[in-house]
């Protein structure tokens, strides 16, 4: 019996109104004609709260783009569920976050394009998105969200590192994530403009330690690094289907974020089949379930039970073979792939304009 899951991301949508390179949502967005309705959502809330899910990750595109974001975080709170609003804020007027507070939202992470407009918005693809952040920013400190700065690094912001810590100082954050792209989704597209290059990451390592200690107490940083550069895979997921679960905008239950990028699998819906059901037996969900599957490699590595081989979709993306040991891993034949990218993808010539979704 697989264990039961804590967290549950809930893409509630795939529209947007910012048009991030970085987007980590699938390349063929789900249209809002197939997206879930109010009830379907809160259906799934409810099955959710029953297998064992605390905490309910309420995600997008941009959620706030459902005129129903108050109605589905009442349903979620009703089901007992931890709730965790992640926004751009683009869409969150004061009455509507007012009346978020109202309806019990227990926490907001705001994504941060950058800490100047002019960079911001020219990442985000939305003019003006940098002003209107900053206002929505003012009013979840005045109604005294527990807040958490999402801020994307890549190869054009990570320079602006102490500017960003300072921003969420300013904004009267708990917690940045500070997260280098990670290359999923969109973001593929974009690989050779936003790829760091290793001396930023260095940098950016060394400022992110010295500031722990500064700010300790204050403001909690957790630095996701470029995992290109690392020397072993990230347990991506905690170990598939092991602690999460995402649910796409059109309910089909998925182990992680990117999973439809794996093409021999089959993704059940949560409006045809029990969550329950889907979780503990279908095949998706223990394709890559433990570490029976694992290949040799990784059954001999004393690391097996740390990464689990690390991510699925980093394998497919890199080597085309979602059974491989993650390239990242230095002990792994697709290492010399993921090397032969990073030496072409950061040679130090201008990197390629960013190409947008539109
Ligand atoms: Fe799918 Fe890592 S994103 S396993």
């Amino acid at each position: 019996m697989a264990d039961l899951p804590l967290a549950m991301l809930a893409e509630l949508t795939h529209r947007c109104p910012l048009a991030c390179p970085y987007c980590s949502n699938p390349q063929e967005l789900t249209g809002r004609d197939a997206e879930l309705s109010t009830a379907q959502w809160a259906d799934i809330f409810r099955q959710a709260a029953d297998l064992g899910v605390l905490q309910l990750h309420l995600s997008g595109g941009e959620p706030a783009s459902r005129r129903d974001l108050l109605e589905l975080v009442t349903a979620a709170r009703e089901a007992g569920l931890y709730t965790n609003l992640i926004t751009s804020g683009i869409g969150l007027t004061p009455a509507r976050l007012e009346a978020l507070d109202a309806a019990g939202l227990d926490h907001i992470q705001l994504s941060v394009q950058g800490v100047r407009a002019e960079l911001a918005d020219r990442i985000g693809g939305y003019a003006g998105g940098f002003d209107r952040k900053m206002h929505v920013a003012d009013h979840i400190a005045r109604l005294g969200f527990p807040l958490t700065l999402n801020a994307v690094m890549h190869r054009e912001n990570l320079d602006d590192l102490p500017a960003t810590l300072d921003m969420a100082l300013r904004l009267g954050a708990r917690r940045i994530e500070i997260a280098c792209v990670q290359f999923q989704g969109w973001a593929l597209a974009n690989r050779a403009a936003l790829q760091p290059s290793r001396d930023q990451v260095a940098r950016a390592k060394e400022l992110v330690r010295a500031a722990s200690a500064r700010l300790k107490g204050q403001l909690v940083i957790d630095f996701v690094p470029p995992d290109y550069y690392s020397d072993f895979p990230k347990a991506c997921m905690n170990g598939w289907g092991s602690t999460g679960l995402n649910i796409a905008p059109d309910g089909t239950v998925l182990p992680c974020h990117a999973a439809q990028t794996i093409p021999h699998l089959t993704f059940e819906n949560a409006t045809a089949r029990p969550l329950a059901e889907i979780w503990h037996d279908s095949a998706a969900f223990n394709a890559y379930r433990g570490t029976d599957w694992l290949p040799e490699l990784c059954q001999s590595c004393d690391r097996r039970d740390v990464d689990f081989g690390g991510c699925r979709c980093q394998a497919m993306a890199v080597l085309g073979d979602p059974g491989a040991p993650d390239p990242v891993c230095r002990k792994s034949p697709g290492r010399a792939v993921l090397d032969d990218l990073l030496s072409q993808e950061t040679v130090d010539i201008a990197p390629p304009d960013f190409v947008y979704r539109r």
